[in-house]
């Protein structure tokens, strides 16, 4: 039987649609990868916030919509989608996340800033300290989280990680719950925020929170904007409470002219490039989980709606 894919974000259809004809026919799924389908004929749905289709409910055969990003918060609240939501985890997305948090991460170790401008010509012969001595935080332990962590531990990093539910991951300390949070706060000489954005991660970095950071710490977002409540960080930055904060993601993108985080001499803003999703190695996630669709099998990397992620 020949499967109806429709791929429903038209933008990325150039970008997208030969990395995913080449994964289908590699994985021998027979389909016709389309733009435009009768509703009712489609059985799986390519997917992207940014799409024009926002009522799934002619949609009464998919048996799955596919998301091509990694975030779903602008999707779960659609009350049209009753059908199985998958989200992205590409290792090509992840490689990317990798490099974009260790190479802030290393810049703020190494002090690199410092070499780089240094009008005064100043001869400051200081050595940075090893990353043994240095203490990682990382909020969100899932598929990008864990990369970083890992990524990091490898280079000496002390690295504690925290989520929602327990976790085991060789040469990391896990941390859950708010006595975890609290702890894993504490000791964050740099903190990394890969969390998703829902109702419980909103504003999870507050003023008490950032508070309980030791003072000078560094933060990197490129998890999701809402984690952090904005004045809060302005306030926190203002009293050298917190060292530097760079800032990929934010609440509206593009970050406004005028939003403060511009000229702050202490915020790096990075314009929502930290990870993309690449089509080669996110195509073969699809047709992969197409495969398993159609073997009867459960989806890999399903949203938990209730959850928000
Ligand atoms: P995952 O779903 O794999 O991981 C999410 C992690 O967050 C899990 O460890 C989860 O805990 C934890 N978490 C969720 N809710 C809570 C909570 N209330 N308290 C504590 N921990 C919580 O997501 P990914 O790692 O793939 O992606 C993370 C986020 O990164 C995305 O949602 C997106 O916002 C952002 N992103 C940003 C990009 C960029 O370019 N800037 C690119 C791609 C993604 P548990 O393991 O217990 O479930
Ligand atoms: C994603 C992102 O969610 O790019 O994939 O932020």
């Amino acid at each position: 039987m020949t499967l109806t894919i429709l791929f429903a974000v038209p933008a990325l259809w150039e970008e997208f649609s030969p990395a995913l004809r080449r994964a289908l026919q590699d994985a021998d799924v027979q389909a016709d990868l389309v733009t435009n389908a009768a509703p009712e004929t489609v059985d799986y749905i390519v997917y992207a916030p940014a799409s024009p289709l926002q009522d799934f409910t002619p949609y009464t055969r998919c048996k799955a919509v596919l998301n091509l990003w990694a975030g779903v918060e602008r999707i779960v609240g659609n009350q049209t989608l009753t059908q199985p939501l998958c989200r992205m985890v590409d290792p090509g997305l992840t490689e990317g996340m990798v490099e974009w948090v260790v190479g802030h991460t290393l810049r703020h170790h190494l002090g690199m800033d410092r070499h780089i401008v240094n009008p005064a010509q100043d001869w400051d012969a200081t050595c940075p300290p090893l990353a043994r001595t240095r203490p990682v935080t990382i909020l969100g332990m899932g598929a990008l989280g864990s990369a970083c962590a890992q990524a990091l531990a490898a280079l000496n990093f002390p690295v504690t990680g925290w989520s929602r539910t327990p976790k085991t991951l060789p040469g990391i300390d896990t941390l859950h719950g708010d006595h975890g949070l609290t702890k894993a706060l504490a000791r964050a000489a740099i903190l990394i925020t890969l969390l998703p954005k829902t109702p419980d991660t909103e504003e999870l970095l507050n003023a008490d929170r950032l508070a309980r950071l030791p003072p000078g710490a560094v933060i990197l977002n490129p998890g999701r904007g809402a984690l952090i409540d904005d004045d809060a960080l302005i306030a926190a930055l203002n009293a050298h409470q917190i060292g530097h904060a760079t800032l990929d993601v934010f609440r509206i993108e593009p970050l406004p002219q005028d939003h403060p985080f511009w000229t702050h001499p202490r915020v790096t803003v990075t314009p929502h490039i930290a990870a993309d999703t690449r089509p080669d190695s996110a195509a073969r996630v699809i047709a992969q989980n197409i495969l398993r669709g159609e073997a009867g099998q459960p989806f890999v990397h399903l949203v938990d709606r209730t959850l928000g992620y």
